[in-house]
């Protein structure tokens, strides 16, 4: 093996033409997901604070938004909804009237190509803010899964493309897809969130979808960070019940998680590049402490060349401008 001076890797870093001819990893539109807030109301704007630039909306302006995103170059959104009103069984989770139902209909018809993701979860409906149904101070496992699948179920009635869980009950992915294949949605795809940390940089969005824990934490559904093993346990469990694809979750802290489960599953892995991570970089920028764009850039290439194949990111509204 020759060494330096014969060997001398900057020769191909000279310019900017010979940097991208041997680039690795390139960052696609085709693979990113953008999230959207749907929110009651007709005509409602709301930017949300901790997430700049991201802003709920009623679904009147959902769907102008939704076209301007196809217009842009956006594939695919994923949905959250900020219900009417929450309860102790996160009741407009599964209404089919709810809010994430009303928005899912609106969208299929003024915008047919776009892909329609839904994170499908207890927490932004309930009132004690967990992911699960509550009884004596405890999240229940088994008793949840009947409210998720129902809430997948009518996730598909309303057009759904894919579905993706995003509480961590055991078994959910196995629960779904049983009702979904009762109910005639059989070509529905399971993206499970199967390996998602109970982590601090969801601050942001749980700002956002008001849906922080009323009492305690995630702690005893969401994953332990310090876990590696689990997390591929958790992908393993998720792919035997039926998921389509597996979701890594926050993207940049479990860049590790991303490259394993890569090098061990032959389905699409999908990365969250979560709320947290987004605000760290856009309040750095405002400070003007540094280039967001770089950094976003830098950051979203990172998951990829960990081995996402898929990255949601609140960056891919921007990233279509950029590119
Ligand atoms: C719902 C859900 C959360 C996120 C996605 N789905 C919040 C949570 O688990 O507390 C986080 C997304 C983000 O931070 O961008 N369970």
């Amino acid at each position: 093996m020759s060494v330096f001076p014969v060997t001398r890797l900057r020769r191909f870093r000279r310019t900017a033409a010979l940097r991208a001819l041997v680039r690795e990893t390139r960052l696609d539109l085709d693979d990113l997901v953008y999230p959207l807030f749907a929110c009651p109301g007709e005509g409602v704007e709301t930017p949300l604070e901790g997430l700049p630039g991201i802003v709920q909306r009623s679904v009147d302006r959902l769907c102008e938004e939704a076209a301007a995103l196809r217009q842009l170059g956006v594939g695919a959104v994923l949905l959250f909804g900020i219900p009417e009103e929450k309860d102790e069984a996160g009741s407009e989770a599964y209404d089919e009237d709810g809010i994430v139902q009303r928005a899912l209909r609106a969208l299929r018809e003024e915008v047919p190509e776009l892909v329609l993701v839904t994170d499908v979860c207890l927490c932004e409906y309930t009132s004690h803010g967990h992911c699960g149904v509550v009884s004596d101070g405890e999240v229940l496992n088994d008793l949840s899964l009947e409210l998720l699948a129902k809430t997948a179920a009518s996730h598909a009635e309303a057009g759904v493309d894919a579905v993706a869980p995003s509480d961590m009950m055991d078994g959910r992915v196995g629960a779904i897809r049983a009702v979904l294949d009762s109910e005639g949605f059989e070509r529905v795809p399971i993206v499970s969130y199967a390996a998602k940390y109970a982590s601090a940089f969801y601050g942001p969005f749980r700002e956002a979808a008001g849906s922080a824990p009323a009492f305690g934490d995630r702690r005893g559904y969401q994953m332990d960070p310090a876990n590696t093993r689990e997390a591929l346990r958790e992908c393993e469990l998720d792919l035997g019940e039926g998921a389509d694809a597996l979701m890594i979750k926050p993207a940049l802290s479990s860049l590790d998680v991303i490259a394993a489960a890569r090098a061990r599953f032959e389905v699409p892995i999908f990365a969250y590049n979560v709320s947290g991570e987004y605000a760290m970089v856009k309040a750095a920028a405002a400070q003007g402490w540094l280039d967001e764009r770089q950094a976003a850039l830098e950051s979203l290439t990172a998951i990829k060349r960990a081995g996402a194949d898929v990255i949601v990111s609140y960056w891919a509204k921007e990233l279509a401008q950029w590119l």
